[in-house]
C-alpha cells in the first residue's frame, strides 16, 4: 500500500491550471522526487499534500485513507509531518522548544499542555525535551538547541526546521525546497541525510536541484506546466527525451 496516493489531481487558479490531471504514489520506505522547471506546479502539489490548497477534482489517500477535506491540522494524527519553503520556526522560543513544538503527535497532553502546567504533564515534556535534544543531535545541532532562532546561520536553521518534523517520527515527510539557499557541500550532506531516513519513514522530497534528486530518489515525478510529463527511477528519468526539453535553457 502506498503511503501517499494521489489521482487525477487538478488544481486551477483564477484561469490558470496549475495541476492538471496528475497522479503520484509514495511508496513504503522510499524517497519520492518531484521535479520540474519553474512554475510547472511542484509547490502546489505539495500543498495538496499539505492540504494548504484543496484540489478542484481528483483523491488524495494517506494510507489508503482517502482525505478529502484535507486540512493541515490533520497531518500530524496521519503521520505525516512538513518542512516549509519558509522555515516557519517561532523567533521568539529557543530552538530545543521550536523540536518541542513539533513532537506533540505522541504528547499525551501536548507541549500546550506542558506550558499551561496540567496534571501529568511534567515528566511527559522531560522526555519530550529528551527526544528533541536527541534529533537536534542527530542532525548535528544539538549545540544550539538553547539559542533563537534568528541568530543561526540559513543552513542551520533549515536542519533545526528538519528536526521538528522528524521528532514526530513520521510515517512520511514531505519536504520542499531542503536544498535552497545551501552550498554544494551542504546539499551533499542534505541528500546523505534524507537517503537515511528511509529504514523509519517515506520521503516526498519537491526539489528543484535535479542532481540531488537524482542521487536520493527511488522514484521520480516530473511535472511540466501541471503536467506530469515523466516517471521513473532516476536513471530512466534522466535520459528521457521530454524532461531534457522541458529544462532546455535551465541551468540544471
Ligand atoms: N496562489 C496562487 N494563485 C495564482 N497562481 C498561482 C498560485 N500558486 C501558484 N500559482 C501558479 O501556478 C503555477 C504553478 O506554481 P507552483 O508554485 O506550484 O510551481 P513550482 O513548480 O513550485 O515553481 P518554482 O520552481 O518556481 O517553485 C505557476 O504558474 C504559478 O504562477
Ligand atoms: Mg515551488
Amino acid at each position: 500500500m502506498s503511503v501517499l496516493e494521489m489521482r487525477d489531481v487538478t488544481v486551477t487558479f483564477g484561469g490558470l491550471t496549475a495541476l492538471d490531471g496528475v497522479g503520484l504514489a509514495v511508496a513504503p520506505q522510499q524517497v519520492h522526487g518531484v521535479i520540474g522547471p519553474n512554475g510547472a506546479g511542484k509547490t502546489t502539489l505539495f500543498n495538496v499534500a499539505c492540504g494548504f490548497v484543496r484540489p478542484d477534482s481528483g483523491t488524495i489517500c494517506h494510507r489508503g485513507t482517502p482525505a478529502e477535506r484535507l486540512r493541515p491540522t490533520d497531518l500530524a494524527p496521519l503521520g505525516v509531518a512538513r518542512t516549509l519553503q519558509g522555515l516557519g520556526l517561532f523567533d521568539r522560543v529557543t530552538v530545543l522548544e521550536n523540536v518541542m513544538v513539533g513532537a506533540d503527535r505522541h504528547a499525551r497532553t501536548g507541549f500546550l499542555g506542558g506550558l499551561l502546567a496540567l496534571p501529568g504533564s511534567h515528566r511527559e515534556e522531560r522526555a519530550l525535551r529528551e527526544r528533541a535534544l536527541a534529533t537536534l543531535d542527530e542532525l548535528g545541532v544539538a549545540h544550539v538547541a538553547g539559542l533563537y532562532p534568528p541568530s543561526l546561520p540559513y543552513p542551520v536553521r533549515k536542519r533545526v526546521a528538519l528536526a521538528r518534523a522528524l521528532v514526530a517520527e513520521p510515517e512520511l515527510l514531505l519536504l520542499d525546497e531542503p536544498a535552497s539557499g545551501l552550498s554544494a557541500g551542504e546539499i551533499d550532506e542534505l541528500g546523505t541525510l534524507v537517503r537515511g531516513l528511509t529504514d523509519r519513514m517515506s520521503v516526498l522530497l519537491v526539489e528543484h536541484h535535479m542532481d540531488l534528486v537524482m542521487r536520493v530518489c527511488d522514484q521520480i515525478t516530473v511535472l511540466d506546466f501541471g503536467r506530469v510529463i515523466a516517471r521513473g527511477r532516476p536513471e530512466q528519468v534522466r535520459e528521457d527525451p521530454a524532461v531534457l526539453a522541458a529544462y532546455l535553457g535551465e541551468t540544471v
